[in-house]
């Protein structure tokens, strides 16, 4: 797998990063999803340097202008909810991209830190031959990511894969490299060390779900 942890260059990208975490600033829910949505913006634009381009004339009140532009149907799915912010800024960019949701929960066994991944709800369009963006803004087990994928192969087979996320832990880069081919890319804005007793990242930012939309009823 091609790993592309952005933090380990310095650049405005870090701002985003620790407002995501800070607990006072992610405090503010607008805030909070304005910055993974600038994040998935970042993530995006990096992720273009490596699809394939082609050859347009375009067409000014002047002339002809020649400039390569993205060649491939792109398809964008994202985790619900937590996804959602992130979704919105890989499609800030990607424009014409076709749009995949599933949702993804993870369910406890009563009295139990282990949980397994339920999806309920899919809609999706055929992914042959395309460029798939599989977007989850917390790389924290990769349970998700892999559970999704799994669902998502009954609509055909992508001719490329980049999984998107801001946050991971080592245990989730880990788990998706060995899940996914050699030539699947990870865009990912940075990678912390550990995973706490109940799955979560430390440092981390707390739930993204919570922190973009508030706290839900657990049942
Ligand atoms: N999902 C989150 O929102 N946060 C984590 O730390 C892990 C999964």
């Amino acid at each position: 797998m091609h790993i592309h942890n952005l933090s380990k260059q310095n650049s405005v990208l870090n701002t985003f990063i620790s407002e995501i975490r800070d607990v006072t600033i992610q405090k503010d829910r607008m805030r909070f999803r304005r910055n993974i949505e600038r994040i998935g913006e970042i993530l995006g634009y990096e992720m273009s340097k490596v699809l394939q381009y082609q050859m347009a004339k375009i067409k000014t009140p002047l002339g002809i202008s020649e400039i390569n532009l993205i060649n491939g149907d792109m398809v964008l799915c994202s985790i619900l909810r937590a996804g959602v912010p992130l979704h919105n800024g890989l499609l800030n960019y990607f424009d014409d991209a076709e749009n995949a949701f599933i949702s993804a929960y993870r369910h406890h066994e009563e009295n139990s830190d282990d949980f397994e991944i339920i999806v309920e709800y899919l809609a999706c369009p055929n992914l042959e031959n395309k460029i798939l963006i599989l977007a989850d803004p917390m790389l924290a087990t990769g349970r998700s990511m892999v559970t999704t994928f799994e669902a998502l192969k009954p609509y055909g087979k992508p001719k490329e894969i980049h999984l998107v996320s801001t946050i991971g832990a080592q245990e989730g880069v880990d788990y998706v490299e060995k899940y996914f081919d050699v030539d699947t890319h990870l865009w990912i804005a940075t990678v912390d060390e550990t995973l706490n007793d109940k799955g979560y990242i430390v440092p981390g930012l707390g739930d993204a779900g919570d922190l973009s939309f508030g706290e839900k009823l657990q049942h």
